[in-house]
């Protein structure tokens, strides 16, 4: 073989790529969307602008945002046929396996390959799976719940109109409830973006083969659905009620976590960037309290979570790794106070983190990044003769 080939498991000290998206610096616990920081656009921009924000690479002014907005709604009827798919899945089935099949199958419905070279072309492309995205994770909840779908309404705000397919009850009026909206229209912001992680990395090597956007992106959803990555926020809240259920008894779940015989992992904990606090960990912490008190919602998790968290920070095991908690830690909590249920949570990341996949995916393909393709160290049999099989 020509060259070194250096193996990096995980890709621990490697970069894949350069981007003008996103910056993370892991020492000083920094997220940047564009050069804005995340606390500035968790506190002051919406979900809507953000999208715009990460796939365009500015701030959009009123116009731009109308148009946007207006295109996206233009786009929002799925095909009816869809709902075929939807029927031929047991209610059972977890929302991310029925996300990223019904997500694959926009391809067999829209145009898939985009023509990158018209930047028109790939313009509605986007537009058009921003609209039908949010009915397809509605579509997933509503199934998931037993209930009719819902489809939107073009008077709402975008993050609202989820909120109303989602959670709309048959029969009754839809009432706008403005602390679900804004709760959610956060976290979707905090979500939306994160460089080069396992997912993104995904939907970027998946088109980097000019697979089609939606069929990059269904790659993505799959990557994000491992209790390691974005899963873990569905594994958290099952940890900690786990955690109530036997007792409250933090300092056993502890000495698992810390015990290399145990496959048990704090979930919701460490990070390979942040060897700080998660940036968006911290907000989340915050709207936590914030929402629970505006809903009027007791959650005894909440208290358990906190109690771990205090005991890790003061742990020598997790001081001396930098394990801190990660966005996954608290979300679950304020999903499931905004009558979100837990297989649903993996869901409302991947919504979240759409605009930021889009955004890397069209980066990767305006710059004409080459087909990923990496090399490895070959550690099987020499050359061997062929056996036939009765004498195997
Ligand atoms: C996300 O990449 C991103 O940006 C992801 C994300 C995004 O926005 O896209 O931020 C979203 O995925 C957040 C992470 C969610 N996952 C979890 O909460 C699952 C629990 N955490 C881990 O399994 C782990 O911390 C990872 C997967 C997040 C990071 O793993 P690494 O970087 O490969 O680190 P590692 O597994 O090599 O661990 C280093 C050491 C090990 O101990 P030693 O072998 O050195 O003695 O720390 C220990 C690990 O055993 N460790 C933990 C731990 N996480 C790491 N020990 C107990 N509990 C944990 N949670």
């Amino acid at each position: 073989q020509s060259g070194i080939i250096t193996i990096d498991p995980g890709y621990k000290n490697t970069g894949s790529c350069e981007s003008a998206i996103t910056y993370l610096d892991g020492e000083e616990g920094i997220l940047r969307y564009r050069g804005y920081s995340i606390e500035d656009l968790a506190e002051k921009a919406d979900f809507l602008e953000v999208c715009y924000l990460l796939i365009f690479g500015e701030l959009p002014n009123k116009e731009q945002l109308h148009k946007f907005h207006e295109d996206i709604k233009a786009q929002s009827i799925v095909a009816e046929d869809m709902k075929k798919i939807l029927d031929g899945f047991p209610q059972s089935a977890h929302p991310m396996g029925v996300l990223s099949s019904l997500t694959s199958a926009l391809v067999a419905f829209n145009a898939s390959s985009v023509n990158v070279s018209s930047e028109e072309e790939m313009y509605k492309a986007i537009v058009k799976i921003l609209a039908k995205f949010p009915v397809l994770v509605a579509w997933a909840h509503r199934k998931k719940e037993g209930l009719p779908l819902e489809y939107g309404d073009d008077s709402l705000g975008y993050v609202e109109n989820i909120v109303k397919m989602m959670f709309k009850k048959p029969n009754k009026e839809y009432k706008k409830n403005p602390i679900v909206i804004n709760a959610l229209d956060k976290l979707l912001i905090l979500h939306a973006d994160h460089e080069q992680n396992c997912s993104t990395s995904t939907v970027r090597i998946v088109g980097s083969s000019h697979a089609g956007l939606f069929a990059s992106l269904s790659a993505g959803i799959s990557a994000l659905w491992g209790p390691l990555h974005g899963g873990a926020n569905q594994a958290v809240i099952e940890m900690l009620e786990g955690i109530k259920n036997d007792g409250g008894d933090t300092k056993k779940y502890m000495a698992k976590a810390k015990d290399k015989n145990d496959p048990f992992r704090l979930m919701g904990f460490g990070h390979r960037v942040y060897k700080n606090f998660d940036p968006r960990a911290r907000i989340i912490k915050k709207a936590a309290d914030e929402v629970l008190g505006d809903l009027g919602v007791e959650d005894p998790v909440l208290d358990i979570a906190k109690g771990l968290e205090k005991e890790a920070l003061e742990d020598q095991y997790f001081v001396d790794r930098k394990l801190y908690p990660n966005v996954d830690f608290y979300s679950g909590i304020i999903y499931r106070a905004l009558g979100i249920p837990t297989e649903m949570f993996t869901v409302m990341f991947a919504l979240g983190r759409l605009p930021g996949w889009i955004a890397q995916w069209r980066e990767m393909r305006l710059r004409k990044e080459p087909i990923g393709r990496p090399r490895q160290v070959y550690i099987g049999e020499n050359l061997r003769p062929f056996l036939d099989i009765d004498k195997r």
